[in-house]
């Protein structure tokens, strides 16, 4: 009987490329960037496993590529780039890759949260260009943190991991879950804040996106939701980026109805909304929530056990069911 076989979509470490290989053959995209959708589905034929990442879109078009599939494993937590549905119907489990990456892109949140809030990438820009004139009482001043409130919209594994680093700068946590009566009660010990996005909106000082992206999310803020934020209130969005309509967080900005915003996701990766690029006070980070050596390691080796598991006939490790 021939070997079962794996199609992944990019470069991954060779500790993971090896697990794989002790137990299937292995079909890995060479080049530097996303494999064209057109060779995916080529390459899909006689595959059971897709070990995909969030650029690739797997719709009912490129599974029907691949009739021998049965696992598809995406390298990222989120998985709004698979279509849920036309993998169930023909019978294929779908993984993605949760808990791993918690901490990193927790990390990540908080580098932007003080990049922004302490105009550090402006600051950077503005010695690289030799525009500094010397150290000053009034000069680039940033907006403190403590005594402040981090709203955080989205109490997920990584909304927390947030909310918990929020206390090593002093700030009060109000979050929000989108779900009515959802069980989140006793969150931080009872010392976070439930509140409706509307009232979190309107009384945080830093507003921090850890949402999936479904049509639920889609454009959650958009500008009538901004102009409910303070005018000295700071917008991040580490999620997915169309969570946020960034032609009204543009508008927003450059008519100075918030103080600023700090953003690892786009609309329209890799493109980033041309009016953002001009603007000071925005942080534009190049998707990084994840990146770490070690938590990407974890994750393509999660997928990996994802795919091995399904096709030794056992279950998934991390299935999404949702
Ligand atoms: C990254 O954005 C992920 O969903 O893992």
């Amino acid at each position: 009987m021939s070997r079962q076989a794996v199609l992944v979509t990019r470069r991954i470490p060779s500790s993971v490329v090896a697990r794989l290989e002790e137990r299937c053959a292995v079909d890995i995209h060479g080049g530097p960037g996303a494999m064209p959708r057109d060779e995916m589905k080529a390459r899909l034929a006689g595959k059971q496993a897709l070990m995909c990442v969030l650029t690739d879109h797997v719709d009912g078009d490129v599974l029907d590529a691949g009739p021998d599939l049965r696992v598809v494993a995406n390298i990222a937590v989120g998985y709004d780039n698979i279509d849920l549905a036309a993998a169930r119907s023909r019978g294929i489990v779908v993984t993605n890759t949760p808990d791993v990456l918690t901490e990193a892109t927790a990390d990540l949140t908080w580098g932007l949260i003080l990049a922004v809030t302490r105009r550090i990438a402006e600051g950077e820009r503005l010695v690289r260009r030799g525009g500094w004139e010397g150290w000053a009482l009034d000069f680039m001043l940033g907006s403190g943190l403590g005594g402040k409130q981090l709203g955080i919209v989205g109490l997920g594994r990584i909304g927390r991991a947030v909310a918990v680093r929020a206390g090593a700068f002093g700030m009060r946590v109000a979050f929000t879950t989108l779900e009515s009566g959802a069980a989140a009660d006793h969150a931080g010990d009872g010392s976070w804040t439930p509140l409706s996005l509307d009232a979190l909106l309107s009384t945080s000082d830093v507003v921090s996106f850890h949402v999936p992206l479904t049509p639920a999310t889609r454009h959650l803020i958009d500008r009538r939701a901004i102009l409910r934020m303070k005018r000295r209130a700071y917008l991040v969005n580490t999620s997915r980026g169309p969570v946020i309509d960034e032609a009204a967080l543009a508008w927003a900005l450059r008519e100075g109805l918030i103080a600023g915003a700090a953003l690892d996701v786009y609309e329209d990766e890799p493109r980033v909304h041309p009016e953002l690029v001009g603007l000071e006070h925005v942080v534009l980070a190049p998707h990084l929530g994840s990146a770490t050596v070690e938590t990407r390691t974890a994750m393509a080796d999660l997928a990996a056990r994802n795919v091995l598991a399904v096709l030794a006939g056992a279950p998934a490790l991390t299935p999404v069911t949702g």
